[in-house]
């Protein structure tokens, strides 16, 4: 019988998570509050696929079955026999606490809880559960289905168990783990990407070099793929300071602190691709 994998949340993250598990020939069912949220979601793996067929990567028939392999509901109860649940809602304390609460109340004992965050700290998140031991970070990365990583992270709590059937998991949708020994706010990747971010924008701001210059740098003297003011324009400038105000509230270390022009650029909605305009503008192209 096929292994069950719930995935709360049919977002941008959700939906790929879903994907590559069915992928890899995991029952899945895909919870979200919203119907209109669950079409989208499948809408969104149907078209990733849909692109590795066309790619020639993957083939027609095991593209219809990796879909056919995806469930979806609005009752919280049908995830209750799930061996592997994944958390992907949005990236707000109250609404995960919400979910967790009631993964704890309906989820099978020992089912692994995982969540999706960015940055808040696993130990924050399993506390909302009364099995803590069974809380992990699986941090996936957008697009889920063309990023390798995924990064592990340990809440205070968490058991060797869990990190394994963890690591099994992601390893089982041809991810490579990372694993974060202590749940410090933004792990490994957001801090390093969110100090890169705010030395980035603190640079602009205060004349140093051009938007332009910076992400030619770490292109070329680095050989970053894409630099870190077209990374924050992709991201979403209002998702990166979000992150960055998790780490700093969390650690109050300055250098998580956006800077003014990140404050400035998300209250002028300039957020990057999303709405046209962030540190390049995208009129022609959006
Ligand atoms: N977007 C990224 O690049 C990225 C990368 C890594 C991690 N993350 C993290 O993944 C998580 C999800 O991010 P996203 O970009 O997919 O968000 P999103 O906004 O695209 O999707 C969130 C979904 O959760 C649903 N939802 C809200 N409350 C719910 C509930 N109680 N039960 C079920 N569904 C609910 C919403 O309807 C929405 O469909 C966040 O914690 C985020 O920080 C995002």
């Amino acid at each position: 019988m096929a292994r069950k994998l719930a995935v709360i949340g049919a977002g941008l993250m959700g939906s790929g998570i879903a994907q590559v598990a069915a992928q890899a020939g995991w029952d899945v069912v895909v919870r979200d509050v919203e119907e209109a949220a669950l079409h989208r979601g499948v809408a969104a793996a149907r078209a990733s696929l849909e692109r590795f067929v066309a790619k020639g990567k993957l083939a027609g028939a095991d593209a219809e079955a990796a879909l056919a392999r995806i469930a979806t509901t609005t009752d919280l109860a049908d995830v209750g026999d799930a061996e592997m649940v994944v958390e992907a809602v949005f990236e707000s304390l109250d609404v995960k606490r919400e979910v967790f609460a009631a993964l704890d109340r309906i989820c099978r004992p020992d089912a692994v809880l995982a969540s999706n965050t960015s940055a808040i700290p696993i130990t924050q998140i399993a506390a909302f559960t009364g099995r803590p031991e069974s809380v992990v970070g699986t941090h996936f990365f957008s697009p889920v289905p063309m990023m390798g990583l995924c990064e592990l992270v340990r809440g205070f709590k968490t058991s060797d168990a869990t990190l394994a059937a963890a690591r099994d998991f992601a390893e089982s949708v041809g991810k490579t783990c990372i694993v974060v020994n202590r749940d410090v706010a933004g792990f490994v990747t957001t801090r390093l990407v969110a100090v890169l971010a705010n030395e980035a924008a603190r640079l602009v701001e205060s004349g140093v070099a051009t938007a332009e210059d910076i992400d030619t740098a770490c292109q070329l003297g680095f050989g970053h793929k894409m630099g870190p003011m077209r990374t924050m324009d992709l991201t979403g400038i209002d998702i990166m300071v979000h992150a960055a105000n998790n780490i700093y509230g969390d650690t109050r270390d300055p250098k998580f602190a956006p800077p003014e022009l990140l404050a400035r650029m998300v209250s002028a909605g300039d957020l990057g691709r999303k709405t046209g305009k962030g540190f390049y503008s995208y009129e022609s192209t959006a």
